[in-house]
């Protein structure tokens, strides 16, 4: 391990800031443009090195004290020493820096804030050891005991405060909250648990799942937003974030144009879907979680739309099989974006419209680079969904390019 000085010059996808030593690069948490550190090399690869900060000798105007006694370990917030406008500055410029990387031109990049960038999260999983709840380390897989976390919710800090009370020794843990503060517990543990609500001081626990068991309440709980109300079961994706989320559906709402036939791929428990049935002929929806595709079933009935066919499967799978013309095209993959076989059926739809709604701007880009064949991009979203993280979330809506008139 070896100590040297470096300037920070700019910072790379995951917020590190870079700096070189004889013309290789350094990337270096918790470190900002034009400051200048002395750091630990406590990586050194043929092509980069990783640094640790050991000192700062010039800090940037634009530090700020990070919030959280987890900074630096937990992995979680890692722009806590940006300011929260600062942060979203560098997604945005994040997102144009892959864009233009990969030569797509984007209209301008319009930024949707998180009005409550901290205790936003309804979701949070933890790993359990020798009765201890926290993280481990990125890379070092160090585990990190952690008593509340800035991100989440108050209720869920509520609960972790007497998670002990459940005595399981090891396995771990998801807590999640919705929008009436009720939680949903699953824990996956080999450990005997037996479980009394009324330890829980002022705790709204609707349900407790142990491994694939309801021992308690139920196996779901419901989340409202705009007016829509989900059935939304332990194991079923929901967004993390219900003030971005209420702008994302909206958003969706305002700017879906169909009147006929809507796909909804990678539905979860239905959320776009039924947004979109209100202006469409039919909506079909997608999702690969068997619980999801029975609560989207519900949903339908629970917001009176008819319109919705629901398939369970995969989506690259019930795409080869459904013979459907489809008007408009709604894509909510998980970070990886599209399955490659799905891109050719895509772009051979004739959808007029696809709204692409993405949590990983590098796989969007790939896909996009697959899609611009014949979609041009018309609107960009960026949504803060996971504020003081370097994740992002994004809405590109896509329209077909008029095609010529053969001879
Ligand atoms: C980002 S979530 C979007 C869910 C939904 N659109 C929403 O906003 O609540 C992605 C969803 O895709 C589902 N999924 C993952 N892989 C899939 C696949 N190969 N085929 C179909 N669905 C899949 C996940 O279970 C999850 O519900």
């Amino acid at each position: 391990m070896s100590m040297d000085k470096i300037e920070i010059l700019k910072l790379d996808h995951f917020g590190r800031g870079i700096g070189y030593i004889n013309q290789k690069v350094v990337f270096v948490e918790n470190a900002l443009p034009n400051e200048v550190v002395e750091v630990d090399i406590v990586e050194e690869k043929k092509q980069y090195c990783i640094g640790k900060v050991k000192k700062y000798i010039e800090t940037s105007e634009k530090r700020m004290k990070p919030f959280c006694t987890y900074y630096n370990c937990c992995g979680g917030c890692k722009l806590e020493h940006m300011s929260y406008v600062n942060s979203v500055q560098f997604k945005k410029e994040k997102i144009q820096n892959i864009f233009d990387q990969a030569k797509i031109t984007l209209p301008e990049i319009q930024v949707l804030l998180n009005e409550h960038p901290k205790n936003y999260r309804n979701k949070l999983s933890l790993h359990i050891v020798n009765q201890k709840y926290g993280f481990f380390e990125e890379k070092s897989h160090r585990f990190i005991e952690i008593k509340s976390c800035f991100l989440a919710q108050p209720a869920i800090n509520q609960f972790l405060k007497q998670v002990f009370k459940l005595n399981v020794k090891n396995g771990s843990m998801i807590i999640r909250t919705n929008y009436n503060e009720e939680l949903l517990i699953h824990l996956k543990t080999k450990d005997p648990v037996t479980f009394h609500p009324e330890d829980f001081v002022d705790c709204k626990i609707v349900g407790v799942i142990l491994n694939k068991k309801t021992i308690y309440g139920d196996h779901f709980f419901y989340e409202r937003v705009n007016g829509y109300l989900f059935k939304v079961s332990y194991d079923a994706f929901f967004q993390i974030n219900p003030y971005i989320t209420a702008k994302l559906f909206s958003t969706i709402e305002e700017k879906l144009l169909s009147n006929g036939r809507v796909l909804d791929l990678y539905s979860g428990v239905g959320t776009l879907g039924i947004i979109a049935s209100k202006k469409a002929e039919m909506v079909y929806s997608v999702e690969i979680i068997k619980n999801a595709v029975l609560d989207n079933i519900e949903n339908k009935k629970l917001n009176q739309k008819e319109n919705i066919q629901v398939f369970l499967g995969k989506a690259e799978e019930v795409l080869k099989k459904i013979k459907i013309d489809f008007d408009t095209i709604l894509i909510d993959p998980p970070r990886k974006g599209l399955d490659k076989s799905s891109l050719p059926i895509l772009l051979n739809s004739h959808a007029k419209q696809i709204i692409y709604i993405s949590c990983d701007p590098m796989t969007l880009v790939r896909d996009i680079k697959f899609l611009k064949q014949k979609y041009t991009i018309e609107e960009y979203y960026l949504l803060d969904m996971f504020s003081y993280t370097y994740h992002v979330e994004s809405i590109c809506i896509l329209k077909r390019k008029q095609e010529r008139l053969g001879k």
